[in-house]
């Protein structure tokens, strides 16, 4: 059996030692807080292939809109045909294949009702994680439950809301990985520099430093919020 981390390589890449560590960990749980273009995605689909190959079943990718799912399931097609002695792919479409071996991997959008119709996932996929809605996660957990399978959510931040953050900050039971646009070696320093002025300081803090900045909808901060808060006075109507 070829190492996850090989599936990458002999699709052509060289890992980040980063992808590396996240490709061979056997983690059931991952979050990857990564900057845009770090090589996410990239990571993830060389997973997503190894699972298919090597523990054959259900591979579910998942995105807020299924033209990003898609997205994913396109570099997971890239990885897979680059590979030599691979099983015959029987069925297939932009959204799907099924390989000789059993294996299916199916690119959905990120509503709880599509998920709902599919169990017993080996591997599910959530791309631009922290933009999927609290309800899908809440419908993705209990199909994992059954098969022990695996999860990884892959992201950008978004603000400190949702379920991508809430597990960031406080859950337990999950590797975590965060990537910056500095440590990716495939980004040039004087281009990153350059799209900071372009796109501003907090778009830049969000999308390429991994940080949690506050949304620009919200019309309070979240530290304003958070200290307006108390917990001794009763709610007047319960
Ligand atoms: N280890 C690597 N070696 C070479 N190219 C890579 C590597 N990892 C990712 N890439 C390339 O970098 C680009 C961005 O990768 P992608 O996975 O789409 O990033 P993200 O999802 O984080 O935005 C893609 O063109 C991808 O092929
Ligand atoms: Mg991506």
């Amino acid at each position: 059996m070829l190492e996850p981390a090989s599936v990458m390589r002999d699709a052509g890449m060289q890992p980040d030692a980063w992808q590396e560590a996240v490709l061979n960990s056997d983690s059931r749980r991952m979050l990857l807080l990564c900057s845009r273009q770090s090589g996410k995605s990239t990571t993830c689909a060389s997973l997503a292939v190894h699972q298919a190959l090597y523990d054959p079943g259900l591979v579910l990718l998942i995105a807020p809109a299924q033209r990003q799912s898609s997205e994913l399931f396109r570099k997971v097609r890239e990885v897979y045909t680059a590979l030599p002695d691979v099983p015959r792919i029987v069925q297939e479409s932009a959204l799907r294949m099924e390989l000789a071996n059993g294996s299916r991997i199916i690119a959905l959008p990120g509503t709880e009702g599509t998920i709902r119709g599919y169990s017993g996932a080996r591997t599910v996929i959530i791309d631009e994680a922290s933009r999927v809605d609290d309800a899908l996660f809440a419908a993705v957990r209990p199909m994992l439950a059954t098969t022990q399978g695996r999860f990884v959510a892959l992201t950008t931040p978004y603000g400190k809301r949702g379920w991508f953050y809430e597990s960031w900050e406080h859950g337990e039971g999950w590797r975590r990985t965060k990537i910056t646009a500095h440590d990716c070696p495939r980004i040039d320093p004087e281009w990153l520099a350059e799209e900071r002025r372009l796109i501003g300081d907090w778009q830049y803090r969000q999308e390429y430093m991994c940080e949690f900045v506050d949304t620009d909808e919200q019309f309070f901060a979240s530290d304003l919020i958070e200290a307006a808060l108390c917990h001794e006075v009763a709610p007047l109507w319960s």
